[in-house]
This record gives C-alpha cells, sequence and structure tokens, in this order.
C-alpha cells in the first residue's frame, strides 16, 4: 500500500503537477484547494485523487482538511507545503491587505499545516515535508516585499524544523522554483516577463513537471539523507550556494 500524500494548493500549476506525479509514483494523495471548484473537480476527475477544500492560512481550517484526509486516507506521512499566491505591488503602494494575504497563505500555512501532521510522523518514525519556497525568496524581486518575505521564512522554517526532526526519521526540506509556466507567472506584464525571460540562462520558463520531479525525489524513503536543504530549480537564473 502506498503512504498517504497531501499536497496543498494541489489542483493547479506546480501543486498539480506534483499530486500527478507522487500518484504515479504510488502514493495516495489528497490535493488540498482553496476555492477553484472547477480545477478541483476536474483534478479528482482526472487524476483520480482526494480533493479536500481549506484555506491553508487559517489553523482550525487545516486542522480540519488534515483530518478529513486522514479519516478518508490513513496518516498523512509526506507533506507538500505548495499553495501560495502573489498580491504584487512596489512596497510604497502596497496595502497592508496585499501584505497580509501573502504572508498568511504563503508562509503562516506552513505552520498550520506542518503543525497538524508533525504529532504522528514522530510517533510513526517516519515523514516527508517538502515546503515550495521560490527563486525570489532567495535573491529578492522588486514589486514583491511580501511574497520574498514569506518565500524565505519558508527556507529558515525548513533548516529550524528539519534540525527538530532529524532524528526521527522525518526529513524536512525546500524546493525554490524559479519563473514556471503556470497561471500565477502568466499573470506578470509581457515586458516585465521578457525582461525576466531574457535573464534565464536555459532560455525558457520552466514546466511545472521540472519541478514535480524535484520534489518526488526529496518525498521518496531513500532520500533519508537529505534535510533541511534547499534545491534550486530556476534554469540557471540565479545560482543559489
Ligand atoms: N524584472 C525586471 N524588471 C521588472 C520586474 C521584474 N520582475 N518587475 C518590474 N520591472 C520593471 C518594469 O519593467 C518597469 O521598468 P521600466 O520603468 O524600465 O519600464 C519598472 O520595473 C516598473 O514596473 P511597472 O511599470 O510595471 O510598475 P508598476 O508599479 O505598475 O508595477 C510591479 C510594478 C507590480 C512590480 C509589476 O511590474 C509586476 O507585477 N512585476 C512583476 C514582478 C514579478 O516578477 N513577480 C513575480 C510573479 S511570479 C512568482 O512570484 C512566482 C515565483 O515564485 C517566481
Amino acid at each position: 500500500m502506498g503512504r498517504v500524500a497531501m499536497v496543498t494548493g494541489g489542483t493547479r500549476g506546480i501543486g498539480r503537477a506534483i499530486v500527478e506525479r507522487l500518484k504515479a509514483d504510488g502514493f495516495k494523495v489528497a490535493a488540498g484547494y482553496a476555492g477553484n471548484e472547477e480545477a478541483a473537480r476536474a483534478c479528482c476527475d482526472e487524476l483520480g485523487v482526494m480533493i479536500v477544500r481549506g484555506n491553508v492560512g487559517e489553523f482550525e481550517d487545516c486542522q480540519r482538511a488534515v483530518a478529513e484526509v486522514e479519516a478518508e486516507l490513513g496518516p498523512v506521512d509526506v507533506l507538500i507545503n505548495n499553495a501560495g499566491i502573489t498580491r504584487d505591488a512596489m512596497l510604497h503602494k502596497m496595502t497592508p491587505q496585499q501584505w497580509n494575504e501573502v504572508i498568511f497563505v504563503n508562509l503562516a500555512s506552513i505552520f498550520n499545516m506542518s503543525r497538524q501532521v508533525i504529532d504522528g510522523m514522530r510517533e510513526r518514525g517516519y515523514g516527508r515535508i517538502i515546503n515550495i519556497s521560490s527563486i525570489n525568496g532567495q535573491k529578492g524581486q522588486m514589486g514583491q516585499t511580501n511574497y520574498s518575505a514569506a518565500k524565505a521564512g519558508v527556507i529558515g522554517f525548513t533548516k529550524a524544523l528539519a534540525q527538530e526532526t532529524a532524528n526521527k526519521g522525518i526529513t524536512v526540506n525546500a524546493v525554490a522554483p524559479g519563473y514556471i509556466d503556470t497561471e500565477m507567472v502568466q499573470a506578470v506584464p509581457q515586458a516585465v516577463m521578457d525582461k525576466i525571460v531574457g535573464g534565464i540562462p536555459v532560455g525558457r520558463l520552466g514546466k511545472a513537471e521540472e519541478i514535480a520531479a524535484c520534489v518526488a525525489f526529496l518525498a521518496r524513503e531513500d532520500a533519508s539523507f537529505i534535510t533541511g536543504a534547499c534545491l534550486t530549480v530556476n534554469g540557471g537564473q540565479y545560482m543559489a550556494a
């Protein structure tokens, strides 16, 4: 029987590719989503995975969502904290709402979700937590003080929790994608997009499947000696140490 994997933001973009890949690798997968019912239904029908609605920015909602998944599929051994949003604006134009939404959905969510599964992972002596950060958490990005702060915070969280759980059979790692061809990146103004792609040595946007392959690698049982790492996957746009 495959282990259970839960992927937040798992019905669209990078998350959906991760769901598809983990399913193909033999996991029982639950895909979380915030509110796009159409995408969630398509994910469920086309990939044959459980879908669960919830707001990763709210602790109690995460508690309920994880309980639903565990009741249907069993204990969550693999958690992929992928859900994320952008609310881009220069700081001098950014509203408190734009700041708070991004911090809650992209950073508080990592606590809200990991806290639900950590006790069970510790008891069973096994777990994989993989947090999706971003190139923009590593290098900063104009127009994204909120997003860059949240995604940098994800890396700090990853390193701290990795230390707490290293002797419990639980690895905690981050993946930092560059610009990937998803709805989120397609929303960037075209003139800006042209500049960005011009700065990617590989010469193109990344594919969601290329991120999913890295996540699947870290989710494997034999990736057991990798913890606290941040895997940079950006076509050479930023070569972080
Ligand atoms: N790279 C290079 N130049 C950029 C840039 C970027 N990412 N973002 C903005 N600029 C440039 C613009 O081209 C423009 O330059 P010029 O004055 O020479 O024309 C200048 O900065 C000001 O930009 P705007 O005229 O667009 O100013 P604005 O106030 O209307 O909007 C903005 C500013 C909100 C930052 C808007 O430009 C924007 O949305 N930029 C994209 C920011 C970005 O990269 N977001 C990433 C989203 S995808 C993602 O986050 C996924 C991930 O993990 C990688």
